[in-house]
């Protein structure tokens, strides 16, 4: 606990010089500027190599915080109710008194806000007094970190400090929902959107609004592993790594189990780690097996799918 403590400190000693430092969330690890800071968040898209057009979530301890810069409505405190802290995004309007930097909002009128569950994160939030802007710790377009280890082999020694939360529990990004107009999920997440959907759908009953699931394929190199990555695949062909989620009967050294009984929790938070074990090996071809598109599946398959198109 003391460790954790003098860490903590550490972080917000780099933090208040404007630096950017690792954090850990219960998504994945972030990489994390004073979100009022104009060089502390041309920092982190300078080190993430991320386009300038690309906005950034800022991270909040609560709602309290949040209410300075943002519009907040009911749709947003009932899903706040409901998951924060936890791995759920929102888009909100920001206020014309807000002190978010405009650099993260790419110069529009709105942001995207987050409350992470993680405990150390949450005790750093809680000790500063400006909100933490924050994309995943990985070099632009790349597969997301999840643990101290994988921040170490993005950026190197060129990041100063990373606070160590161990393994990432949920291992795949936040929820994104965009609560201005008509609420719309932009990318699927650590919450399912059928849950989001229900709470929203009971809200806005009265109106028949029924919420849109979008899900946004801008960026076609978007949670690259960096080679060639071969859906529903039934078998593997030699030399391709093979990513499976249920126990097979045969031994193969080509095999990467992400869980071994159709888990489809633990294939979310085994998925980019055994990505990054296939790349370091060496192997130039990755299989993965179907995965049951329910649940946490939904944003499983977002994400292969986005890794397997070239
Ligand atoms: O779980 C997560 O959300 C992680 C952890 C670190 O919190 N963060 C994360 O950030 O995944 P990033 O920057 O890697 O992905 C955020 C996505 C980007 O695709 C960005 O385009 C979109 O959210 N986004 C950010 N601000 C937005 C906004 N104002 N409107 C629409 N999309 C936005
Ligand atoms: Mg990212």
């Amino acid at each position: 606990m003391k460790k954790n403590d003098s860490n903590i400190k550490k972080a917000i000693k780099y933090l208040n010089n404007n630096e950017c430092i690792g954090i850990p969330t219960e998504t994945v690890y972030g990489l994390a500027g004073n979100a009022y800071s104009d060089k502390a968040v041309s920092r982190v898209y300078k080190l993430k190599r991320r386009p300038r057009n690309n906005p950034l979530i800022a991270h909040y301890y609560s709602i309290n915080s949040l209410k300075k810069d943002c519009e907040i409505d009911n749709t947003f405190i009932k899903l706040y109710k409901k998951f924060c802290p936890g791995p759920i995004s929102f888009v909100l309007k920001l206020k014309k008194k807000s002190r978010v930097s405009k650099i993260i909002t790419n110069n529009s009128n709105s942001v995207a806000v987050r409350f992470p569950s993680h405990s150390l994160t949450r005790k750093l939030l809680k000790k500063i007094n400006y909100p933490l802007a924050a994309p995943s710790a990985n070099i632009s377009a790349g597969i997301s970190p999840v643990s101290k280890q994988d921040v170490v082999d993005e950026f190197g020694p060129k990041l100063k400090f990373i606070l160590d939360g161990g393994p990432s529990k949920i291992g795949l990004e936040s929820t994104i929902i965009n609560l201005i107009g008509k609420p719309h999920i932009l990318r699927l997440g650590g919450i399912n959107s059928k849950l989001i959907y229900k709470i929203i759908n009971q809200l806005e009953n009265k109106n028949k609004k029924k919420i849109k699931i979008k899900v946004p394929g801008t960026s076609k190199l978007h949670y690259s592993p960096g080679i060639p990555v071969r859906l529903n695949a039934k078998k593997n062909y030699q030399n391709e790594a093979y990513i499976l989620i249920k126990k097979r009967k045969k031994l193969d050294k080509n095999y990467f189990y992400i869980s071994k009984t159709n888990n489809l929790k633990q294939a979310a938070k085994n998925l980019y780690k055994t990505l990054r074990i296939i790349k370091k090996k060496g192997y130039k071809k990755i299989a993965i097996e179907n995965i049951p598109n329910i649940n946490i599946g939904e944003a499983i398959n977002d994400r292969i799918l986005r890794a397997s198109k070239k």
